[in-house]
């Protein structure tokens, strides 16, 4: 038995990752960036995936908020259903790094249970975890979308960072911060993940 089914089996393809790998000239993995909302995910997720894809390097994006109008859009923002949207989301990012893409996942992922649950699914310790952090104060000043001024107001119940949990990483791959009071630019964050995938070999 495997979750709540009964008589399934595991089918392998005689085509396996390092055939893919090969064909590729790259090797697959999970680049997870967690942090909270406002803190630059999507923006470093863009510039990372931009980067690659001028040294030819095939990565896909994995966002939170986009993949919770679909695959994701019966969950809310309780623990629990953000728990059920980071496994989920880890499931399909662990296919997207066996495919042989550098997939890039950009959620808040608060907790550091459900972001530990998804480092332990993949092989080969392929997870890079990529921490933004950014000052909740920055963050709110931010606001691209106006929900911290929501959720201050009252009008959004259990929002990261304000009313809700967010555990940082203990022992992140990467850790995006500002120095001397001043955000690296994108490109510069970028560099910093694709400096990282181009020394761990991930990139022939
Ligand atoms: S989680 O916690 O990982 O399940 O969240 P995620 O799937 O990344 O979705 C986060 C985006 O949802 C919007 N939003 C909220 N965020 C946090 N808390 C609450 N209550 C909430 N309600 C809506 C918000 O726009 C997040 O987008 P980002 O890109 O992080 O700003």
């Amino acid at each position: 038995t495997v979750g709540n089914s009964t008589n399934i089996f595991w089918q392998e393809s005689p085509i396996g990752r390092l055939e893919r790998q090969k064909l590729l000239n790259q090797k697959g993995c999970v680049v997870w960036i967690t942090g909270l909302s406002g803190s630059g995910k999507s923006t470093l997720a863009f510039s990372v995936n931009k980067e690659l894809y001028s040294r030819g390097k095939l990565s896909y994006i994995l966002d939170g908020d986009n993949l919770r109008h679909g695959l994701n859009k019966n969950l809310c923002f309780s623990a629990e259903d953000r728990t059920e949207n980071i496994r989920r989301v880890g499931e399909v990012a662990k296919l997207f790094a066996d495919a042989g893409l550098i997939c890039i996942a950009s959620l808040i992922s608060p907790y550091r249970k459900d972001r530990d649950a998804c480092r332990a699914m993949l092989p080969d310790s392929n997870f890079i975890e990529v921490f933004m952090n950014m000052p909740l104060e920055l963050c709110e000043a931010r606001d691209p979308k106006g929900l911290y001024k929501l959720a201050r107001a009252g009008k959004i119940k259990g929002f990261t960072g304000i009313d809700d949990p967010y555990e940082p990483p203990l022992n992140c791959e990467i850790e995006i911060k500002q120095k001397d009071g001043v955000c690296p630019t994108p490109n510069a964050m970028a560099g910093q993940v694709v400096s990282y995938l181009e020394e761990e070999g991930y990139l022939h």
